[in-house]
């Protein structure tokens, strides 16, 4: 019998922290804003990598609920940026097969920019190749916080899989894989709930210099992991030695 988590040498659902535009603009002292657009081009790549390795789904962090404490100019330029990216990319992504979601808060958008989050997602969403999530206005406290919410709302129970069914990434199983570019070793409010046994991976490359083969190593240090589930690693080793869940003997 397979193990309750075959290991699966390529994640079906890889998520990615895209920080360091601003960095990787101020080295070549260009704007900040200069730095997202090219990360819009990294993503672009990266978005065809998958594609072409077969992973499922992607999901990335695009804008941070705490990302509206930066500088108005830097905010606004972000809001403008994401619209005309959509106005740009969205019939390339059609014509690949990719489904878009926008998991994020968008009561805190402007009308201008949630029409364009919607219409992107009703033009894409009979794609099947690839489901991405764009997560815009995004905070893995804000989601659990909302999914809570709705439960109770609803009168329903809240209990572990409820929650997870009332979550903004409901829609798609947990990441497997987590990278985050930039340096940092933190999640920053990103898929909190969602990411308990997500593999994480950090890169020193900034996110707008992270190409297929950045993606890659990044694949390849999944592939050498051992996710056990906590599970000791002679169970995930041989699955007939896995005992039945002893929660309630
Ligand atoms: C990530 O890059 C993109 C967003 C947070 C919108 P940053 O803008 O955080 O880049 P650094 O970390 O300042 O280099
Ligand atoms: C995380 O990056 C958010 C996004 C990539 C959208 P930040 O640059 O906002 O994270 P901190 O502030 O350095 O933790
Ligand atoms: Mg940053």
């Amino acid at each position: 019998m397979a193990a309750p988590h075959a290991p699966s040498r390529l994640p079906q659902h890889v998520a990615i922290v895209m920080d360091g535009n601003g960095r990787w603009a101020q080295k070549r002292w260009l704007p900040r804003v200069a730095g997202h657009k090219q990360g819009v081009d990294a993503l672009r790549g990266v978005v065809k990598a998958c594609i072409e390795r077969g992973v499922p789904v992607l999901s990335v962090f695009a804008f941070s609920s705490e990302n509206w404490n930066r500088p108005v100019d830097e905010v606004s330029g972000l809001m403008d940026l994401l619209v005309l990216a959509l106005s740009r990319e969205v019939p390339s992504l059609k014509k690949n097969g990719v489904r878009l979601h926008f998991p994020g808060n968008r009561s805190g958008l402007s009308a201008r920019v949630v029409q364009g989050l919607e219409a992107a997602e009703r033009d894409t969403a009979a794609n099947q190749t690839l489901v991405l999530n764009v997560c815009f206005n995004y905070g893995g406290r804000w989601d659990m916080a909302q999914a809570a919410r709705r439960l109770v709302e609803q009168g329903i129970e809240i209990t572990e899989d409820n929650l997870s069914r009332a979550m903004a990434l409901a829609h798609v199983a947990d990441p497997d894989l987590l990278i985050r570019t930039g340096g940092e070793l933190r999640i920053s409010n990103f898929l909190l709930w969602q990411s308990a046994y997500t593999e994480l991976v950090f890169s020193d490359c900034l996110w707008p210099d992270f190409d297929a083969a950045e993606l890659d190593r990044s694949l390849a240090e999944f592939a050498r992991r051992e996710r056990r589930f906590g599970q000791t690693g002679e169970q995930v080793a041989e699955p007939e030695l896995a005992g039945a869940d002893q929660r309630h003997a």
